[in-house]
């Protein structure tokens, strides 16, 4: 959900299109790395998500872990979330079963997803899927530079790219991303660009001095209108500040 999978071939040409060797390209909503693992060269990956960076660090050290994960596992991974305490795993652990074994990749608020039986009599292993994604990725991902810190607080190389793919406003949304404020993310926006940065930003809509440079009609689990599960059609648009 929210992974920008579907669009980053049409996007990236669009927000990589003026880089210059040696640029560093910014992510601070990097999520599930499914824009950042197609862009080559210097690359920060932030997201304000403890165990999503605590996973891709781990994963790109090649730790050890089940691919295996029955629900008496995910249950006991989803305890020690739900406590923030680290007793039986430790942050690497609670993030690879969290966002490798809960449905619709959203974390433990999804619930388990395990195997289901589909209409023409084939059987659909979520959790071995989720894991042939990653693994797809993880080459993908050599070199990024990854930091968990509120966008905010992150500290970005002169001159850089920046590409937001933030929560979208007037949507659902959990964990990390609740209680987002919009306003004070466009005057940072403004702010960065202010100081020599591109800065780049995935949303339905955007304040004015914000201009679209692409956009697309999709059809969403995510409707604008905050409720999960009609597949609504909504206008995906790319902006890029101009000051
Ligand atoms: C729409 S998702 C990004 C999806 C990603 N581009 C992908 O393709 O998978 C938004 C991300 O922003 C993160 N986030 C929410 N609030 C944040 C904040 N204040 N600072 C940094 N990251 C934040 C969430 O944890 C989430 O992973």
């Amino acid at each position: 959900m929210g992974s920008k999978a579907r669009f980053s071939k049409e996007i990236l040409p669009i927000i990589l299109k003026d880089r210059i060797t040696e640029q560093w390209y910014i992510e601070p909503f990097a999520g599930g790395m499914n824009a950042i693992c197609e862009v080559q060269g210097n690359r920060i990956a932030n997201d304000k998500n403890l165990h999503l960076i605590a996973m891709w660090k781990g994963l790109l050290e090649n730790r050890e872990k089940p691919t295996e994960i029955s629900k008496e596992l995910y249950d006991r991974a989803r305890t020690e979330y739900n406590s923030r305490t680290n007793i039986e795993f430790d942050d690497f652990m609670i993030g690879w079963f969290g966002w490798m074994g809960s449905a619709n990749g959203r974390f433990f608020d999804g619930g388990y997803s395990g195997k289901s039986n589909t209409k023409i009599g084939t059987v659909r292993d979520y959790i071995n899927e989720a894991i042939s994604n990653i693994e797809r990725q993880l080459p993908k991902m050599v070199g990024v530079q990854f930091e968990n810190k509120d966008y905010n607080e992150l500290e970005i190389p002169t001159n850089s790219i920046i590409y937001c793919d933030i929560p979208y406003q007037g949507t659902k949304q959990y964990s990390t991303s609740k209680d987002f404020n919009h306003s004070n993310f466009w005057n940072w926006c403004r702010e960065k660009a202010k100081q020599g940065h591109t800065v780049f930003v995935s949303e339905y809509n955007a304040p004015d001095d914000f201009k679209c440079v692409w956009e697309k009609e999709a059809k969403s689990s995510l409707s604008a209108n905050g409720k999960i599960g009609g597949n609504k059609v909504s206008t995906e648009r790319l902006f890029l500040y101009c000051n």
